[in-house]
């Protein structure tokens, strides 16, 4: 059979591309070496697929995107909303609620948006491979040009080649650095993968005194970065045994860079100075227990420690100490030795240069080659974004193809 187009990795970015080119009359073989299709989708948002997120705002998508250039996905997420996403969903009748923040999540398994997707490739005709591992690709640029494919299954080609085969996160379901390799071998740059959205360690003796607080969870500001590029999240963070987790951290470890500190507010909103000044003019409790009104009481008893100016009822306490003390609850200083790794990173941050590609198309310098969703150096927040610019990248390049 002949194909007018390939696509190589049968995620959500992959399923959505093939099924719209085909739905416009191409013929397109969908091809991916795991034996099971989408296996992130089926995983994601707690099994539920926080599938997209309503307060994605296309005209500033720096706001939402870090990459290089997180202009680069205006277009392609200007003509593709949340809001077409959703009336796809509503068509096929799948059920939804609204988190925190704009985020969407199914009301059943994520199986749904799988199966809508593979119901959507039928409709396209799409003609899938898998399990299918390509060995090789060359372009013969004869006849305008064609892409041939070794693969398990025998050798395929087509004038289009759709790379839409991920990130290096969780290698056990599958992620492999195909899209980089390949990228590299026609000529494109790549910007450095590295893990993001992913929980941040710290070097063992320097966390021992905190590793007794895993399990605790509370609500933090959280910074990073210098000047302009700084950084901050109010969300929830959770101390775990090696280090810290919890959306907050995922967010900020996108933006965090190796050897920079974070700061971390652990009232925000409160000013602990005032309200441990005014607690010494009227109280006799101990400091940690006044700290305890402010901050939860496992983390009032850490920070106190065993600081003999601290063990002492509240009026009885130096000024410097309680300033001190404030200052570390509300600009805690501490810096990652490293992240938990792509075996716990929800996302890979870098990819494909964005300055090889076509923001209208997806196509690269090299000509028919197109690259969609997480192998692009686009990466979005955590609540829904990563996957609304896997369906809006994959809505741009198939109306090219
Ligand atoms: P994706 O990784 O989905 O698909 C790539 C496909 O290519 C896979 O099927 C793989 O098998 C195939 N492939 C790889 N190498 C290949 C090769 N050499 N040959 C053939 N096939 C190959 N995002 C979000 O917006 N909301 C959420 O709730 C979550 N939750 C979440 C939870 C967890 C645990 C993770 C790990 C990630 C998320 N994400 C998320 C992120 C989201 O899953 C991710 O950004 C998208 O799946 C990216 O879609 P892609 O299609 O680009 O890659």
């Amino acid at each position: 059979m002949n194909f007018d187009a390939i696509v190589v990795g049968a995620g959500a970015a992959g399923l959505f591309c093939a099924a719209q080119a085909g739905q416009r009359g191409r013929r397109v073989l969908l091809i991916d070496h795991s034996e099971r299709v989408a296996e992130k989708i089926r995983i994601s948002g707690g099994g539920r697929c926080n599938f997209t997120n309503r307060e994605l705002d296309p005209r500033a998508p720096q706001k939402h995107f870090v990459g290089d250039n997180p202009n680069f996905c205006r277009s392609a997420l200007s003509r593709y909303t949340p809001q077409q996403f959703v009336s796809l969903l509503e068509s096929h009748g799948i059920a939804y609620h609204e988190k925190h923040k704009g985020q969407l999540f199914c009301d059943g398994p994520s199986q749904q948006i799988i199966d809508m997707l593979l119901a959507e490739c039928a409709k396209g005709a799409v003609t899938r491979w898998q399990p299918c591992a390509v060995r090789d690709v060359v372009f013969a640029p004869e006849g305008g040009g064609v892409y041939r494919l070794d693969t398990d299954r025998g050798p395929v080609e087509a004038p289009r080649l759709v790379v839409a085969t991920g990130g290096l996160s969780i290698p056990q379901l599958g992620a492999s650095d195909f899209g980089y390799r390949l990228a590299r071998q026609f000529g494109l740059r790549v910007i450095a993968p590295r893990p993001a959205l992913v929980p941040l360690t710290f070097a063992g003796d320097g966390w021992a005194p905190y590793a007794a607080l895993a399990g605790l969870a509370l609500p933090v500001q959280i910074e990073t970065g210098r000047k302009k590029e700084r950084m901050a999240f109010l969300e929830d963070l959770l101390f775990t045994h090696r280090g810290l987790s919890g959306p907050a951290v995922l967010q900020i470890s996108s933006y965090w860079r190796e050897g920079e500190p974070l700061a971390i507010d652990f009232a925000p909103g409160t000013d602990v100075g005032a309200a441990l000044g005014e607690a010494k003019a009227r109280s006799r409790k101990r400091i940690a227990n006044e700290l305890a009104t402010l901050v939860p009481s496992r983390l009032a008893d850490a920070w106190v420690g065993e600081d003999p100016a601290l063990q002492r009822p509240i009026n009885e306490a130096a000024d410097r100490a309680l300033a001190q003390l404030s200052e570390r609850i509300a600009r805690w200083q501490i810096t990652p030795a490293g992240t938990e790794g792509y075996k716990k990173a929800e996302v890979t941050a870098g990819g494909v240069d964005t300055r090889d590609l076509s923001s209208q198309t997806l196509e690269s310098a090299q000509p028919g080659l197109h690259f969609i969703g997480e192998v692009v150096d686009v990466t979005g927040w955590l609540g829904g974004y990563n996957f609304q610019w896997a369906w809006a990248s994959a809505h741009a390049c198939a109306a090219a193809l």
